[in-house]
């Protein structure tokens, strides 16, 4: 095997499906793997190397799919094994792999194995899959800790005992929904390698790992405090209550046998809220390969910011044999065209929460800047991830009514955050008709109106934002024959330029004043050069 077979995804394009709002293929309103088949030709016209999809498991939704009610099948209201399997098989005969999401810090309470530990007695096998304890106070009353969820005040839900009197906690990091696994215990490690296997076998290249950090908590008692779960400023040293705990890195690396035992190897992605220094131990050969990097997700949009996350997390990724990942949006987060839209000292979630009203955004500029930040990534050494809709320039949606929020941020987090629905809006294929071409009937969260500029068709246009992704993720592959790349000197602090060694360069123009672009072909722009000059919020490809 050529080692370019075995790296494949070392310097790759990944696209993720968010299925529920891909494409519905029989008007239910919720997309569905037949949609994602329906439409192989949209994803191989993007040069992708693999898409990746958002859990498709059965589950009731409490967290979009991210409580998984059986890690090995697929949910009835989006499909079945055999389509899954088709999708695969036509994915694959265009170019394309696939990655599947890991959802290994929790199941949901549907999943048999919770059922079978409420009702089994305490200290039981059943209870000890998941991490079930008495309560403090004279009665129980009080949760065994003070451990925060990240979508209800605490992680502790009390159950109730089959004769109606109160009885254990369980722990949930998320929502009272998503009981969190006991990950000390053999039978769950054992059934997610089983889960591992069961996707490899059927063809699937690769993982990403839900809350990769989370699974292993210091479940000595009495129970540490943990008073807050801030900005994931994690201590470096591995020690902590609940994230990054150094023995987490031994599931991996027992994952990575598995991975191992397949042709090409399998594959993973961390997502780890970590700093980067923790982040890469994620990624090392021999476990998962690759972590997220996150880094831009929030960082405003400034060249010597972007310098400085960038050279960092090249730096640690090769320390630890591993490349850097890019992204700049995901199913959790506001699209990338809003944020940058916006002054950068606003705290997103906050603005969703307002309905967009505590400041207009740019949506020019906006624009600009993601396209630009966009080309800048693509041409870096490393792995890019692309979310659904982000080729598209959409928007973050902010007119979702309170009534129709699906995020369980919003419910369970007593109405504080709207959340992350303003993302997962159905993609408008068409820009007119029902649900904007999405489906025949109607989509699972309400399209604004703007969708229709936005859609498939219309940003197919020769200047549409789809062109230019489609251009770039084309041009891109002839630049990732080598991992190496050098800053060049701009003698401009908003003026960002590197080089491949293999004659590409690329230049961006934050927010200097027009630039004055070296000698070459100037091979794609993500906006028109004014007067031969490379202008704000723009990037530039040429070819010495
Ligand atoms: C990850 C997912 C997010 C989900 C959470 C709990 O952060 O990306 O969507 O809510 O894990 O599974
Ligand atoms: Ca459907």
């Amino acid at each position: 095997m050529k080692n370019s077979d075995r790296d494949w995804w070392r310097q790759a394009a990944i696209y993720q499906i968010y299925p529920r709002s891909f494409k519905d293929s029989n008007g239910d309103g919720i997309g569905d793997l037949q949609g994602i088949i329906s439409e192989i030709d949209y994803l191989a016209s993007l040069s992708l190397d693999a898409v990746w999809l958002s859990p498709f498991y059965p589950s009731a939704l409490a967290d979009g799919g991210y409580d998984v009610d059986d890690y090995r099948d697929v949910d009835p209201k989006i499909g079945t094994l055999e389509d899954f399997d088709e999708m695969i098989a036509k994915l694959s005969a265009v170019g394309i792999k696939v990655f599947v999401d890991i959802v290994p810090n929790h199941s949901s309470d549907q999943h048999v194995w919770f059922k079978e530990a409420l009702a089994a007695p305490e200290g039981s096998p059943a209870r000890n899959r998941y991490i079930f304890r008495n309560g403090r106070g004279a009665d129980g009353a009080l949760p065994p800790s003070d451990w925060p969820s990240h979508f209800a005040p605490s992680a502790w839900t009390r159950t109730t005992n089959s004769d109606g009197t109160p009885g254990q906690w369980y722990l949930h990091l998320f929502a009272p929904e998503q009981p969190d696994f006991n990950w000390d215990n053999r039978e769950v490690q054992e059934d997610f390698l089983k889960t591992l296997r069961f996707w490899a076998d059927r063809g699937v290249a690769g993982f990403r790992v839900d809350v990769a950090h989370a699974l292993k908590k210091d479940l000595s008692e009495p129970f540490r405090s943990y008073p807050k779960i801030g900005a994931f400023e994690n201590p470096l040293t591995g020690d902590d209550v609940l994230f990054d705990r150094n023995d987490v890195h031994e599931i991996y690396r027992e994952w990575n046998k598995v991975f191992q035992e397949y042709d090409p190897p399998r594959v993973a992605v961390a997502e780890a809220y970590v700093r980067v220094e923790r982040r890469v131990l994620y990624a090392r050969p021999d476990e998962l390969g690759q972590a997220f990097n996150f880094d831009l997700l929030e960082a405003p949009y400034d060249a010597p910011t972007y310098k400085k996350l960038i050279t960092t997390a090249i730096e640690f990724a090769k320390k630890e044999n591993s490349s850097s990942t890019w992204v700049l949006e995901n199913h959790d987060k506001p699209r990338s065209a809003s944020r940058f839209g916006l002054p950068s000292d606003i705290d997103m979630m906050e603005w969703v929460t307002s309905d967009g009203a505590l400041a207009v955004q740019d949506e020019k500029l906006g624009s600009a800047r993601a396209n630009a930040a966009m080309m800048f990534l693509l041409a870096l050494p490393g792995c890019t991830y692309i979310y659904q809709g982000e080729e598209l320039g959409l928007f973050e949606v902010t007119d979702i009514p309170q009534d129709q929020i699906q995020d369980p941020m919003w419910k369970r987090n007593l109405f504080v955050h709207k959340g992350r629905d303003g993302c997962r809006v159905p993609l408008p294929w068409k820009s007119t008709g029902s649900s904007f071409g999405f489906g025949s009937d109607g989509s699972h969260l309400p399209q604004p109106s703007w969708f229709a500029n936005h859609s498939v068709d219309v940003q197919s246009a020769p200047d549409g934002t789809l062109t230019l992704y489609r251009k770039a993720l084309a041009l891109r592959r002839a630049m990732q024959t080598t991992e190496d790349y050098q800053w060049v000197e701009t003698g401009d602090t908003g003026v960002l330029h590197f080089a491949r060694p293999n004659g590409w360069h690329c230049i961006s123009n934050f927010d200097g004043a027009p630039f004055a672009i070296p000698q070459g072909e100037v091979v794609l722009a993500s906006a028109p050069l004014v007067d031969g000059k490379l202008g704000a919020a723009t990037t530039v490809w040429i070819k010495a």
